[in-house]
């Protein structure tokens, strides 16, 4: 399976933070924003991962990424020019996605819960179509919202309805079987000129193969599209952390966790980094899995 991570747009909402540099570079806490949405591709076992961003943007992502050898996967960067929609990703990745499956995040997506790499496994062995994955939230009319009927099969997706028929918003989060380039392929533009996600889960949908995994409410899902989610997606990450003395996200860790690499490249990744508490522990993990 490959992965998506789409990391453009102008970050208008954030402006003057984004006037000089992308929305996905600014800092969750301790880390720029894009760890977040990678650390959820990897812990679904995806090592092929695209990312997708402005052209002005794609150099400085490259220079915090890389190729991703350091961390055990292959980071490939394709530029889009201006924002034409989420499901213009398909179009963008067709060379990277290359007749199979995919999975998309975007890039400023925060996701953590308990069980939750058992979820994307699950997603990911037993996708047959698409599945999407619901939040409750109290502000339904900003979402793509998903209903479910009694028996929790999906029976209808809408994009920020005015008169939302639930509250499960539609996280940024999409598993797709291989289908999903010929169908975005088939869309129009939207009203606002863009191709629209919702029109790409919808034809899944109608196929009868769209499926929604409610996260439920112990679980955190955050998008930093605004000053105060910014902030508020900080203060979350630092509680955690600080609390528990484990990281969110932390990518060196998860490459360890789940055998990218060793804890020998491990701890190399984290000397390079060795004036930070994010480096030492780094450096902590590599000898304590070593
Ligand atoms: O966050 C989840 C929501 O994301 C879903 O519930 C909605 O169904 C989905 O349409 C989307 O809604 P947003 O209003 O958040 O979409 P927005 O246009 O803000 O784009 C989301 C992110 O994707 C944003 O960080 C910028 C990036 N993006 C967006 C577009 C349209 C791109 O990189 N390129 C694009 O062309």
């Amino acid at each position: 399976m490959k992965g998506i991570v789409l990391a453009g747009g102008n970050g208008t909402r954030l402006h003057p933070l984004t006037l000089a540099t992308s929305k996905q570079l600014l800092p969750i806490y301790d880390k720029p924003m894009i760890y977040y949405p990678i650390s959820v591709l990897m812990l679904a076992h995806i090592r092929d991962i695209l990312i997708i961003s402005t052209p002005d943007t794609l150099p400085s992502l490259q220079a915090l990424l890389g190729d991703g050898s350091h961390l055990g996967v292959n980071f490939s960067y394709v530029p889009q020019p201006e924002p034409r929609g989420i499901a213009e990703a398909f179009l963008l990745g067709d060379a990277h996605i290359d007749g199979d499956p995919c999975a998309l995040v975007l890039g400023d997506n925060l996701f953590h819960g308990a069980g939750f790499p058992d979820l994307l496994r699950r997603a990911r062995e037993e996708l047959d179509g698409c599945v999407m994955f619901g939040y409750p939230v109290s502000d339904p009319e900003r979402y793509g919202i998903g209903e479910l009927d009694a028996e929790g099969r999906l029976i209808s997706i809408e994009e920020k309805p005015a008169l939302p028929r639930s509250d499960q918003a539609i996280t940024g989060l999409y598993f797709y079987d291989k289908q999903v380039v010929d169908i975005a392929r088939e869309q129009r533009p939207s009203a606002r000129g863009e191709l629209e996600i919702t029109d790409v889960n919808r034809v899944y949908l109608e196929q009868g193969k769209a499926n929604l995994v409610p996260l439920g409410r112990g679980f955190t899902w955050l998008d930093a599209g605004t000053h105060q989610s910014l902030l508020e997606a900080s203060q979350y990450v630092q509680i955690l952390e600080r609390r528990q003395g484990v990281r969110v996200a932390c990518l060196e860790e998860i490459a360890l966790r789940m055998g990218f690499i060793d804890a020998d490249a491990c701890y190399r990744r984290g000397t390079e980094m060795s004036q930070s508490v994010y480096g030492r522990y780094v450096m902590d993990i590599a000898r304590s899995l070593a």
